[in-house]
């Protein structure tokens, strides 16, 4: 049985005080046995959520990393700083950071293996525009991202690894993709692992559904056999995210 994953991305909310004051508000609301919890903080506040959350279940993510070690790179975050203070998973290749960012299928593998060589879980995103879903391009388009993400990871890594199904049309809209839409893309995700690697791997690896989850879709979404958690934009900075926690 795999366990749930379920992972709040902050994106570029909170200041350092107000992440103390939220993760107190929720540290509550989300403890439990049942399921990983991971919130993904903007860089400045991961020191004081690493902080806020010790002695609770909660992990703290961050939402990029750069692929390179260390030197003359304006701006960007070393997987080695994030170790340092005990990040423990990073949010790569999200749509937000393909569109505004330029990131590429192939930024995104050069992160994952070097998340995976600092012993950092990546919860690796994917997801498909309004219109590829519109032409009948879904799985062919996501099947791509997924073997250009996992190029060169081993077996052992990618059975460890997490990937985040967010179809871009449902982030931010309130217009949350059916269970049977995020179902199909996730249980061709696991599909596609199978064939890059092996059905062993391919039951190991988590797989969430990420795009205007909120408490009401939580239950239904994570229920289904290839669905193993969220990741949560706007509903992980309410107490609503103890609900969706707690979706049973
Ligand atoms: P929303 O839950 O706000 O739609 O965001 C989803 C998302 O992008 C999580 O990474």
């Amino acid at each position: 049985m795999r366990k749930k994953i379920i992972a709040g991305n902050w994106k570029m909310n909170k200041t350092p005080a107000e992440t103390v004051t939220l993760i107190n508000e929720l540290k509550p609301l989300v403890a439990t046995d049942e399921a990983d919890v991971v919130f993904c903080v903007p860089a400045i506040s991961l020191t004081t959520a690493i902080e806020a959350v010790k002695g609770t279940n909660i992990q703290i993510g961050a939402q990029n990393m750069y692929f390179e070690e260390s030197g003359a790179y304006t701006g960007e975050i070393a997987p080695n700083m994030l170790t340092s203070i005990g990040v423990k998973y990073v949010v790569i290749g999200h749509s937000e950071r393909r569109e505004y960012f330029a990131e590429t299928n192939e930024t995104v593998n050069k992160k994952v293996i070097k998340a995976f060589e600092h012993g950092i879980t990546p919860i690796i995103c994917c997801g498909e525009s309004l219109t590829q879903r519109e032409q009948g391009v879904t799985i062919d388009f996501i099947r791509q991202q997924i073997k250009v993400a996992f190029l060169t990871v081993t077996p052992d890594q990618a059975k460890i690894a997490v990937i985040a199904y967010e179809p871009i049309w449902a982030i931010g809209t309130g217009k949350v993709a059916t269970t049977a839409q995020a179902e199909e893309v996730c249980k061709a995700i696991r599909e596609c692992i199978d064939e890059i690697y092996d059905e062993v791997t391919a039951e190991a690896v988590r797989i969430q559904y990420g795009g205007s989850v909120t408490a009401a879709s939580a239950n239904e979404l994570f229920s289904q056999s290839d669905i193993d958690g969220g990741l949560v934009g706007g509903a992980s900075l309410k107490a609503d995210f103890g609900k969706i926690v707690n979706y049973k």
